[in-house]
């Protein structure tokens, strides 16, 4: 059986944070964080919210596109670095949230390559015939694990939330994934305490250890080679080539990243999906919530060749070849 996406859903949160915003938080500027990272601005979600709120909003409008109810879903699979609590799933929030009653739900831990990894998983549960339809979101409340006071990762990140729905399609579909990991590259993206292995004390909120730490040169430079790889091992399993591609949806860390990538794999600007000016680096959320722009804004259309590509804490990377089978209305 052939697994496709046949909704999409996106919900960013209202609230702006503008570079100049940062001027008066951090020592940096407007200029430095659009030159170095292209990001103008960033959402930021309310203080009550939990990322099961964003989350369960992007699959309902997922749900709503793909004409089914909550409860056709079979499967529901989070893909987010900032769950509402260490246990039970974020997933299993949204399945009560949606009132999604017949799913099973679990989240993963792939960084920003979760919704890769995430559809790649849901993909294979559909093309089994054991699910037929299966949300996946990659949901971040990122601005709760960002240290406001340092200025190398605090302007880099932003929250909300895309989702889709997997399902059984007659033609086209999730053609090809590659999914990779480099455990040995844990300590270059990662938050030190609050796990097993440093538990929550108040030694370690003193020494800020429950936010983001980043070795960004080192994250760069991996980026852009796991980025070119990763697109072209994934073409190659098709036999397609670069040129053949119609849309590429990258994650959105770093529009530096993304140009040296895709220009290394010698495909076009209008052929790369950015939106990294308006939201920042959403993690597990950049690429659905992209996808879902690319789509709104018909630069997708069916029989499309697309990939999506990230990279992200793990380390981990991936990539997925679809063949658009959604029709805009
Ligand atoms: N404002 C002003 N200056 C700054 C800022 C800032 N916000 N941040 C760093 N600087 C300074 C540095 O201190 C440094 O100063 P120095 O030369 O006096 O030491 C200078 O700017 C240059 O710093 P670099 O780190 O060399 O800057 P670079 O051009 O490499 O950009 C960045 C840094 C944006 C972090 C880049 O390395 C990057 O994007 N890395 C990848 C990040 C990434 O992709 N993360 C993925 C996360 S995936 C996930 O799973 C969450």
């Amino acid at each position: 059986m052939r697994a496709g996406i046949i909704g999409l859903g996106s919900y960013t949160p209202e609230k702006v944070l503008t570079n100049r915003d940062l001027e008066k938080m951090v020592e940096t500027s407007d200029e430095w964080i659009r030159e170095r990272t292209g990001i103008s601005f960033r959402r930021i979600a309310d203080e009550c919210m939990a990322t099961s709120d964003l989350a369960a909003k992007a699959a309902l409008e997922a749900i709503e596109m793909a004409g089914i109810g909550p409860d056709e879903l079979d499967l529901i699979i989070g893909a987010t670095v900032t769950p509402d609590m260490m246990f039970p799933s974020t997933a299993c929030i949204v399945q009560h949230k949606i009132k999604a009653s017949r799913a099973a739900a679990f989240d993963l831990s792939a960084g920003c390559t979760g919704f890769i990894y995430a559809l790649t998983v849901a993909a294979q549960f559909v093309a089994s015939g054991m699910y037929r339809n299966v949300l996946v979101f990659g949901a971040e409340i990122l601005s709760k694990i960002v240290d406001w006071q340092d200025r190398n990762t605090c302007v880099l990140f932003g929250d909300g939330a895309g989702a889709a729905v997997v399902s059984v399609v007659e033609s086209g579909g999730i053609l090809e994934s590659v999914l990779g990991a480099d455990g040995g590259g844990k300590d270059l993206l990662f938050i030190p305490a609050g796990g097993s292995k440093e538990p929550a004390s108040i030694e370690t909120v003193k020494e800020r250890k429950h936010f983001i730490k980043m070795n960004g040169n080192e994250v760069f430079k991996f980026a852009v080679k796991i980025m070119e790889e990763s697109t072209r091992k994934v073409l190659e399993k098709a036999n397609l080539t670069p040129q053949e591609v119609d849309l590429v949806v990258p994650h959105q860390a770093n529009i530096r990243i993304i140009e040296a990538a895709t220009k290394r794999l010698n495909i076009s600007k209008e052929k790369v999906m950015v939106n990294i000016d308006r939201y920042g680096n959403m993690s597990a959320a950049s690429i659905p919530v992209a996808l879902y722009e690319a789509f709104k804004a018909r630069k997708i259309k069916k029989g499309d060749k697309v990939v999506l590509v990230g990279f992200g804490a793990g380390l981990t990377w991936g990539a997925n070849l679809i063949e658009w089978s959604l029709s805009n209305a």
